[in-house]
């Protein structure tokens, strides 16, 4: 594990705060109500029973919150470990279960979602159901009259807007696979993305606001795609109206090609199994890995989590910050409060734009009663002071929600009092893009520690293991396991089945086989509240984003005057982790601030800026094992002051000398 992160652990493991959620939210709470319903006494009884009869959990789960063409005729088969299938022979759409079905219940009238722009003097603006389900239809048909057939791949490269969503709608209305790329992803990320997913048309914007000043996407799409052969034609949305290159017979307009379709399309029956969409996250090695993701599971997995973790009802109003772009803004700004038929809002900028109090004035104007965020933003906006969220009314949060990472005590304290009033619970989410949906949490009834993430939901028997796949007892660290299936697990990994193996399934196949590793490390105390701890692999969490070391390495060795880097963590009070990088130059290249500078520009050009380190040194030789790989857990430990431990078996043992303290 991390060094320097054990001692985190412990002063979590004392936890003895004890937060009870208001008495009428617990007994009221839609995951109570069902409790209650089924006989149950105790939260933790219901928990128990649910991942001991997870198949008809889900059964039962898949049946109220899914609407299918042709029922299922199995719940799951597991006879091809570990690829699991869920609801055999069922046939489903997400489009109709997100939209078309809430207008067939003349529901169309309601509000999905309240859009509100960064730019104050832009108006802010409610698309309803009924609206979304028109513009989809004709979007559909627009894809189609490109050629676009059930199973091709799109890529999405569009900022935080309903038009993004929208687009993801209208592929999965005729069963395209969408890959959304964040547009915060520099260009050959994003073209690296595309090429592997074999994209046949690439959605972007002309460009997005950022702290209120129109910024242009389309140039950095356009480089993105120069040599992806597979992509026919860039759909461009207009957003800011700069003005932008234009490549004729390849790029559409997305109004024209809406304007020009009629309303009418059919949703394609599509196979509970068959894919919904790829997203692509980072694994221990510096190429990303496709996750795929099916149109059943997808149904259940979301939409389940909203209504007991979030308790969202159709009187909510409800924020996820997350940009579409991940797999939270997948599952919690699109999916999951859309197959409920809730009411979102929408925030297309930055938390400080125009000022610290933004966020805190959209929940007062429109009620935000459901809040979801990342523990990076609430401490950056704890670190602002309370004067911000004082000048505001925020009496209408009753939950809240958060994920990424560790939600430490301190910043758990502050926002239950600033976002929640002093009494609304935080649901500590775990989960991952590979999940779907939450995995371990509080409920609303779940009295919580600061700084846990309460229990796992039930439906999943998630446990700690030890190296050798037994079950750790309480107070003991290890691997989070999953040695069940759920139904919004990721499928696969788009064209990488060796690694999709390696990954999750490998480590305890022999012992038990079908056992899914997630990577994370976590703890239980004695009451059995889970602390999570950190990842097992080398994947950074920087601002609760995942970055392979690797990925930085090899942009960095990219760089002319790069021979060799090393990428470390260090602990950041905002972000969680900074990135850090050593580099040995090439010979006759002299150290500057300007080469520093630069190699950080150049971090930001090939990754986009989530990637740029915090700090560069330059060192004249980097610690590595006698197969040449670099020590990175070593070099980390030097770094940050922490004994490295024994560095006798190393290559050059003296190189560990080299690495400053930061
Ligand atoms: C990794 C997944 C799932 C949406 C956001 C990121 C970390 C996630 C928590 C939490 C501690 C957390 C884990 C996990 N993580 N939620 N509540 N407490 N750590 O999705 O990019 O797939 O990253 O984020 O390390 O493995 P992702």
């Amino acid at each position: 594990m991390a060094d320097g992160k054990t001692g985190t652990t412990k002063v979590l493991m004392e936890e003895t705060r004890i937060f009870e959620p208001p008495k009428a939210l617990a007994e009221n709470c839609n995951a109570w109500q069902w409790a209650k319903k089924k006989g149950f006494k105790t939260e933790k009884e219901m928990r128990a029973w649910c991942g001991e009869h997870y198949l008809e959990f889900w059964d039962e789960m898949a049946k109220t919150y899914a609407d299918w063409y042709e029922p299922y005729t199995q719940v799951m088969d597991d006879s091809e470990k570990p690829y699991f299938k869920w609801f055999i022979g069922g046939k489903i759409n997400m489009f109709y279960n997100a939209v078309e079905r809430h207008i067939k219940a003349g529901k169309g009238k309601r509000v999905a979602y309240h859009f509100i722009p960064e730019a104050t003097d832009q108006p802010e603006r409610a698309y309803t159901y009924q609206e979304i389900y028109e513009t989809v239809n004709k979007l559909a048909n627009g894809l189609k009259s490109l050629g676009v057939k059930k199973g091709d791949r799109i890529s999405i490269y569009m900022p935080m807007l309903p038009e993004t969503v929208m687009a993801m709608l209208a592929c999965a209305k005729i069963g395209a696979i969408h890959s959304l790329v964040f547009s915060g992803f520099s260009s050959k990320g994003f073209g690296d993305r595309v090429q592997d997913c074999e994209a046949k048309v690439v959605f972007t914007a002309d460009g997005f606001y950022r702290r209120g000043k129109p910024m242009p996407l389309k140039p950095q799409a356009d480089e993105g795609v120069k040599d992806a052969a597979s992509v026919k034609n860039v759909i461009v949305l207009k957003r800011t109206g700069l003005e932008v290159p234009w490549t004729e017979g390849r790029d559409v307009w997305f109004h024209e090609l809406v304007d020009k379709q009629s309303a009418d399309c059919a949703t394609e029956v599509m196979d509970a199994e068959e894919r919904l969409f790829i997203l692509y996250t980072s694994g221990t090695t510096g190429k990303p890995k496709g996750i795929e993701h099916a149109h059943g599971g997808y149904c259940v997995g979301p939409a389940y989590t909203c209504k007991w973790v979030f308790d969202l009802n159709e009187d909510d109003i409800y924020w996820c910050t997350a940009d579409v772009g991940w797999i939270t803004g997948h599952s919690y700004v699109a999916y999951g409060p859309l197959c409920l038929g809730i009411t979102s809002v929408m925030y297309e900028g930055s938390p400080d734009y125009p000022d610290f109090g933004r966020w805190y004035k959209i929940i007062q104007d429109y009620k935000v009663t459901v809040f979801y965020t990342a523990p990076t933003a609430v401490r950056m906006l704890m670190k602002q002071g309370n004067e911000w969220p004082e000048k505001f009314d925020r009496s209408s949060v009753r939950l809240l929600g958060s994920v990424g990472e560790p939600l430490n005590p301190e910043a758990y304290i502050w926002y239950r009092k600033y976002f929640g009033n002093e009494i609304s619970p935080i649901m500590d989410t775990w989960w991952q893009t590979e999940s779907g949906c939450h995995v371990i949490s509080p409920l609303p009834m779940t009295p919580c520690k600061p700084g846990s993430v309460a229990y796992p939901l039930p439906g999943f028997n998630t446990t700690i293991y030890d190296e050798e796949g037994n079950e750790v007892p309480l107070g003991e660290g290890g691997n989070i396991v999953n040695p069940t299936p759920w139904p919004s697990m990721l499928r696969a990994f788009y064209k990488d089945e060796v690694r999709y193996k390696k990954e999750y399934w490998d480590m305890y196949w022999k012992v038990k086989p079908g056992t899914y590793l997630a990577g994370d490390k976590a703890t239980r105390d004695k009451d059995g509240y889970w602390f999570v701890q950190g990842r097992i692999d080398d994947v950074l969490s920087v601002a609760g984003h995942r970055i392979a070391n690797a990925e930085v390495e090899s942009s960095l060795v990219a760089h002319k005057d790069v021979a060799e880097a090393a990428v470390i963590g260090k602990p950041d009070e905002i972000k969680g982790e900074a990135i850090i990088a050593f580099v040995i130059l090439k010979e006759g290249v002299k150290t500057s601030d300007d080469l520093a500078k630069a190699l950080k520009t150049h971090v930001r050009t090939t990754m986009g800026p989530l990637a740029i380190p915090a700090g560069v040194y330059f060192v004249d030789d980097l610690p590595k094992t006698r197969s040449g790989k670099i020590m990175r857990r070593v070099i980390k430990a030097k770094a940050l002051g922490n004994p490295t431990g024994d560095t006798s078996a190393l290559a050059n043992p003296e190189a560990v000398d080299y690495i400053p303290l930061i």
